[in-house]
Order: structure tokens, then C-alpha cells, then sequence
């Protein structure tokens, strides 16, 4: 009976370790993130960039990005104000935390706590993941910023960052 305890005990940790590493889903999407699905998110936050998609964040970093608005990496992105808390509510709701997905999970997971990163290309798995084609793109004056993301990957706005749907300046595909 001991015993027995013991291999159940075992089989849970193991499965509270798959899950908080982000490798069992429910529902086991085929996209990265979950894709936006809020039109006014995807308008007002579309607007000058990619509406990136909520779980690439934690939500005190959107909370953060939320409050100044009137000075947004140098632009004015102020909103209507009737639109500021139904956007943050949204961004909230869909955040690293909430979103049960392996890359939000990733993402979260290599943020120090007590780090709050406004940008997503300053996020450590986002550094890792891009530090080779950081320094092939380097220099280069169509890309200006890691945070054009839909520049080397086609299926940005689904959500979607797979390998094989990445194209770096005109290349046939990442690994040409
Ligand atoms: C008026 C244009 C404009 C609007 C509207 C706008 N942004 Fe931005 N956003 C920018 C600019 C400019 C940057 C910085 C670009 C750069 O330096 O890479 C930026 C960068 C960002 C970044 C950091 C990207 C990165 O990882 O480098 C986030 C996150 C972001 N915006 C979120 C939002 C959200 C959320 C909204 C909607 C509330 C929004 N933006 C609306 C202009 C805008
Ligand atoms: C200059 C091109 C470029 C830009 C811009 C870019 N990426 Fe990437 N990204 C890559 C490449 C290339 C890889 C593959 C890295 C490797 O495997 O060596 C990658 C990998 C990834 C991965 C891991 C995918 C996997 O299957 O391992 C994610 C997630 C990702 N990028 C998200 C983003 C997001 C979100 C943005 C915008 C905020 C962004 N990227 C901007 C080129 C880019």
C-alpha cells in the first residue's frame, strides 16, 4: 500500500512538472499564442504595429505598458477613454498567466519576478530564441526593431511562430 503511495505520489509530480513547464495543454492548440480575437484590441493596438497577441506578456507588464500610454516608445498611443479599461481587461484576461499555452508559459517562466519588461523582445526566451538572427539582421534598415515580428514570421497575426513558417529577408526559408 506504501508502495503504491509512493508510484501515485511520483506519477503526480511528474505531471505537475509537465504542466508548469508548459508541455501538457488542454486542448492542445496548433498555434504559439492564442491568437487575438478582441476586434477593438486589433484595431486600436493594430494600428502602428502587429496587435501582438496578450499571452505574449505577463499581465503586470501590460498593466505597465496600459498606464503610459501617452508616452509609448516615444509615440502618443492614447486611447478613447472609454476604451482603456475594456482593452486592459482583455490584455489581463489573456495574459502569459491565463493563457494556457507552451510559448506564454515559456515566456513567463524566464521573467525574474521581480521584473516587470514592457518590451516582448526584452523577454529572456524571446532573447534567447532570436540571439543568432539578432546579429544577422543587424545593421539592417528594413528591420528596425525585433518587435516587427510579422517581418520573419508569415503567420504572426495568428498567433502563429513556427519554424517553418519563418522567412528571413527574402530567404527561402530560416535554415537556407
Ligand atoms: C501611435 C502608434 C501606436 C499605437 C496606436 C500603439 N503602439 Fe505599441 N508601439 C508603438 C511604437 C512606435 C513602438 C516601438 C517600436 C520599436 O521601437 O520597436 C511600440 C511598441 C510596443 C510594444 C513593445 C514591442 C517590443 O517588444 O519591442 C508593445 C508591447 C506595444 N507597443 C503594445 C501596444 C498596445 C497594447 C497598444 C494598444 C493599447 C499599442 N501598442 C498601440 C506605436 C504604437
Ligand atoms: C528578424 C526576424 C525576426 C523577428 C523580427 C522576430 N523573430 Fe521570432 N524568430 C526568428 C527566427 C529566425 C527564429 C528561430 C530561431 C532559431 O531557431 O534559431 C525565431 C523564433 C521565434 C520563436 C520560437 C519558435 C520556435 O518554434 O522555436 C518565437 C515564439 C518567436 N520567434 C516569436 C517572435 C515574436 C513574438 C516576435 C515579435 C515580438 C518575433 N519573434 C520577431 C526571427 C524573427
Amino acid at each position: 500500500m506504501v508502495m503504491k503511495n509512493r508510484i501515485w505520489a511520483m506519477v503526480a509530480g511528474i505531471a505537475w512538472l509537465l504542466v508548469n513547464s508548459g508541455y501538457v495543454l488542454a486542448g492542445a492548440p496548433n498555434t504559439d499564442f492564442a491568437a487575438v480575437t478582441n476586434i477593438k484590441y486589433a484595431k486600436e493596438c493594430g494600428a502602428c504595429h502587429l496587435a501582438y497577441q496578450p499571452g505574449l506578456l505577463p499581465e503586470r507588464s501590460w498593466r505597465k505598458v496600459m498606464e503610459n500610454l501617452h508616452d509609448h516608445f516615444g509615440d502618443n498611443a492614447e486611447l478613447p477613454t472609454a476604451d482603456q479599461p475594456v482593452l486592459l481587461e482583455y490584455l489581463v484576461n489573456n495574459s502569459a498567466e491565463r493563457a494556457n499555452y507552451k510559448r506564454s508559459a515559456q515566456m513567463l517562466h524566464s521573467i525574474r519576478k521581480v521584473d516587470t519588461p514592457v518590451r516582448i523582445s526584452q523577454v529572456p526566451y524571446f532573447i534567447r530564441e532570436h540571439r543568432e538572427v539578432a546579429n544577422r539582421v543587424r545593421g539592417n534598415e528594413k528591420i528596425k526593431s525585433l518587435g516587427q515580428c510579422e517581418l520573419c514570421h508569415q503567420k504572426a497575426n495568428e498567433g502563429s511562430y513556427a519554424e517553418n513558417e519563418i522567412r528571413v529577408l527574402g530567404a527561402e526559408s530560416w535554415n537556407d
